[in-house]
């Protein structure tokens, strides 16, 4: 089988996120796939739409959930659009899973912050729910999430869920001007939200993901709380063609994203060159 010939998967459920926003669960359609799948948080695949071409989403379900994965996608050009415009039942195209993971099994007993602002909770949602599916073996979980507006926040079901949650902190924020009535959360940038909310460095990972502006400003608050840079984690996302390190479409330097990525620490992001 080439390297290029995706996995025909069914498009199970459709769930609009936000005007804008939308996921798909996807089922593969030869069992066997279904059965021996597997991936690591924060792995990418490249989705087709036959007709239109390939995009680049995160696989934003949890590997500890078997038989399906998810993506969530903003319809920004000619593929997400054309994936906007299929229904339940249709059939997409799936390589992958491409890139490296979170070390998700290096952070046993320490204390894991999520930091996420837009569409950045689609990775973050991957690895946060792989966190909670083996939640014993972590310290505290706390997620700082911060949207343009409320409209803009996606995963609003799985928020109310981890609200709810004695064993998870978290803090939701909308940009000023973005509130309406009845809206309980922060008001703010995620940046300042985060530096208010406090969260310890100590024994602490953290993870960062959203538009590149947050996380711009979200790094130095990270150092203020005491997290050292080899111990903040991000994604990159590098325009991509390939996903496998042939087309050097993605490189940064001597760095292919998508193969030696998309998840960097910011440690190594500062070794980069500033293009990225
Ligand atoms: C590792 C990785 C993970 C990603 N995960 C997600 C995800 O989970 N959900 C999601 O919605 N998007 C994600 N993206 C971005 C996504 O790949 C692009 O938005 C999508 O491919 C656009 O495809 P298109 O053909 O519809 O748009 P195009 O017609 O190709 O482009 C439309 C517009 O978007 C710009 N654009 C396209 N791709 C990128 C990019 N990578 N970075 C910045 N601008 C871009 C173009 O310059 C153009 O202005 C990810 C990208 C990478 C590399
Ligand atoms: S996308 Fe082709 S080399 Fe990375």
């Amino acid at each position: 089988m080439s390297l290029y010939q995706p996995h025909l998967m069914t498009i199970e459920a459709i769930q609009d996120e936000t005007p804008d926003t939308r996921t798909l669960r996807l089922t593969f359609r030869d069992p066997a796939l279904a059965d021996s799948f597997s991936f690591k948080a924060g792995q990418f695949g490249e989705y087709s739409v036959f007709g239109a071409g390939e995009c680049t989403f995160c696989i934003a379900s949890p590997p500890t959930r078997r038989g399906y994965i998810e993506c969530s996608f903003k319809a920004v050009g000619k593929v997400t659009r054309a994936l906007r415009e299929l229904e339940v039942g249709e059939i997409v195209g799936f390589r992958g899973p491409y890139g490296n993971a979170f070390p998700v099994d290096d952070w046993s007993g320490r204390r894991v912050l999520f930091v996420a602002g837009g569409i950045g909770l689609a990775p973050v949602r991957c690895v946060l729910w792989n966190v909670l599916d083996l939640r014993d073996r972590f310290d505290e979980v706390t997620l700082v999430y911060g949207a343009r507006t409320v409209a803009d926040l996606v995963y609003k079901r799985e928020l109310a869920e981890w609200r709810d949650r004695p064993d998870v902190r978290l803090v939701t924020t909308v940009d000023p001007g973005g509130e309406e009535p009845g809206w309980d959360g922060e008001v703010g940038f995620v940046p300042a939200v985060l530096e208010r909310a406090a969260p310890t460095g100590e024994n602490a990972v953290a993870v960062v993901c959203g538009p590149p502006i947050m996380i711009k400003h979200t790094l130095p608050v990270l150092g203020r709380l005491g997290f050292p840079p080899d111990r903040i984690f991000t994604t990159l996302e590098n325009r991509m063609k390939c996903g496998v390190g042939k087309c050097g479409r993605c490189n940064v330097g001597p760095v292919y994203v998508c193969k030696d990525g998309p998840v960097f620490t910011a440690a190594e992001l500062a070794a980069l060159p500033a293009e990225y």
